[in-house]
């Protein structure tokens, strides 16, 4: 799968995805994640890509054209199946649109700055809107990086224990049980017993553990997120 990321803050971007389990599923060619200086499109002379909104608001509007020209570019080198915007108002990012995101071939994710873009990009080339929470961020790049981690993690190979994703929190609509590491038995720098590690975990009865993990994740969903058994 290929995500092209648009941004006037690259940099901000090129670390985070070029590190760890991302930065390694580019190298083994599992993914491809192109970030694009939304600059680089401006015909201004001053790189600027947001101009004065008409009818006297506040803030500062992301124009038309640089946006248009870029994706106009990378549409005519290949097919997109999905033009996301990042934005507060836009449907609300989730395990289960991550997994269908993880699913196409190439999607472009444009990052919103300023109070926002023209509107006509969003009628015109934009087909899906995402928010990653209730809450306002000073520009759409966290929210690509977000939404970027949780898609690429999922992608086939990516995570070297493939079913570890299907356990994740969120799959089934589930919280994931809790997990233990050695030592069995931790005391704390305290002096005091932290308590020993369940068990059942170290029976190395496979159906067994199952059971419990189930029962475990059941249990700390109606705890926590009774919402989500609703569901
Ligand atoms: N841009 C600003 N806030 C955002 C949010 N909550 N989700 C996605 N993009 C945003």
């Amino acid at each position: 799968m290929r995500i092209d990321i648009i941004t006037v803050l690259p940099e901000l971007l090129e670390g985070f995805l070029n590190e760890s389990i991302l930065g390694r599923a580019q190298k083994k060619g599992l993914v491809e994640i192109h970030v694009h200086n939304l600059r680089d499109y401006s015909t201004n002379r001053w790189r600027r890509v947001d101009d004065y909104p008409f009818g006297g608001f506040a803030g500062m509007v992301m124009q038309c054209e640089p946006i248009d020209r870029c994706i106009s570019q990378l549409k005519s080198e290949r097919h997109y199946d999905e033009i996301i915007y990042t934005s507060p108002d836009g449907e609300q990012f989730d395990q289960p649109m991550a997994n269908t995101l993880s699913l196409k071939e190439n999607i472009i994710i444009l990052c919103g700055h300023y109070k926002g873009i023209d509107h006509r990009i969003r009628e015109q080339l934009i087909t899906k809107e995402v928010s990653i929470g209730d809450y306002v961020l000073t520009g759409g790049e966290l929210a690509a990086a977000v939404m970027t981690d949780a898609i690429v993690r999922i992608v086939p190979g990516v995570i070297g224990d493939e079913q570890s994703a299907l356990n994740d929190c969120f799959q089934d609509n589930l919280l994931a049980a809790p997990m233990y590491s050695r030592p069995k038995e931790y005391v704390g720098v305290d002096g005091k017993s932290w308590g020993s590690v369940p068990e059942i975990l170290l029976s190395g009865h496979e159906a067994k553990i199952k059971e419990w993990e189930i029962a475990q994740s059941l249990e700390r969903t109606r705890q926590l997120r009774p919402d989500l058994l609703e569901k």
